[in-house]
């Protein structure tokens, strides 16, 4: 199989969004995971670190993370070197589709983790798999990913329906699934954990908010970073997608515009403790 490329890139940039959304989800992710003390979590496409971090600080013990891009590992090791948390964070260099644990490490996580690696795969029931075979009997798993048609803006920007479904496009032409967030429970199941709970998580408001603008400059950084493999699709042209970026910043400044989105969020529990 082909790897798939990641559409968001990993330049500085895109490292600030995913790091901006960090900091706007992580609480409620974390509210949801429900670490505790003692617990050994593994996270899948660990990315920036951040996250993870959050749960090693649970768990007061080292997350193990598992990361394809370089550049996003040796961010994530600044970043957790400034916040004086190194020895929290266990990035190994490895693929999700095959995890680089030693053989001892297989079925000893309490926890496995995946948020926002699912729609970049083009398997991710592989990516499941291994998930439920590296933690114990009695461990879970918890999967956070997107469902890309959930998202409504209002007052639609002029120009931005069409990005949009180009943008969802793309996942398609990458071997991906812009939809994968629906078909977590279904994963889980179909990897042989037990689905034990589905949430979504609720990102957005309205202008005046604090964190709308946050929201906004995320979804702009989404597109921005996709601008060419929005345009590869044929669907929409290049000062397309710069015409809807603009149409977004400006609908950002609106009194009355309002982001509504939400990020299923999936947990199973292994059978057979
Ligand atoms: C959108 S980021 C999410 C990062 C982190 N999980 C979070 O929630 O902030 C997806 C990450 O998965 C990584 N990734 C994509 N495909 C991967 C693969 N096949 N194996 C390992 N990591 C992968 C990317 O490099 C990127 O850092």
């Amino acid at each position: 199989m082909i790897p798939s490329r990641y559409i968001h890139g990993t330049d500085p940039d895109e490292q600030a969004r995913l790091a901006l959304l960090n900091d706007l989800l992580n609480a409620a992710c974390l509210r949801e995971l429900r670490v505790s003390r003692g617990e050994r979590v593994l996270d899948v496409g660990s990315g920036l670190g951040q996250l993870a971090r959050g749960m090693a600080r649970a768990a007061a013990k080292p997350v193990v993370g598992i990361e394809r891009s370089a550049e996003q590992s040796a961010r994530a090791r600044d970043l957790a070197r400034s916040a004086g948390e190194e020895e929290l964070l266990d990035v190994r260099s490895g693929d999700a589709l095959a995890f680089p644990l030693r053989e001892a490490e297989w079925g000893t996580f309490d926890l496995a983790n995946a948020r926002f690696l699912l729609e970049h795969v083009p398997a991710p029931e592989k990516v499941v798999a291994q998930m439920v075979r590296a933690i114990r009997p009695g461990g879970r798993v918890a999967l956070c990913d997107d469902d890309h048609s959930l998202l409504r803006l209002h007052p639609e920007p002029p120009g931005f329906a069409p990005v949009w479904q180009a943008f969802m496009r793309s996942y398609d032409r990458n071997g991906n699934d812009p939809y994968v967030g629906r078909r977590l429970a279904a994963l889980l199941a179909g990897a042989g954990a037990r689905p034990s709970r589905l949430t979504w998580i609720f990102v957005g408001g309205c202008a005046g908010e604090p964190a709308f603008n946050g929201f906004a400059e995320n979804l702009a950084g989404n597109l921005r970073g996709a601008r060419e493999a929005i345009a590869a699709t044929g669907a929409v042209a290049l000062d397309g997608v710069d015409a809807a970026l603009e149409a977004i910043a400006a609908f950002a400044r609106l009194p009355d515009a309002s982001i509504g989105y939400a990020f299923p969020w999936a947990e199973g529990v292994r059978p057979g403790r």
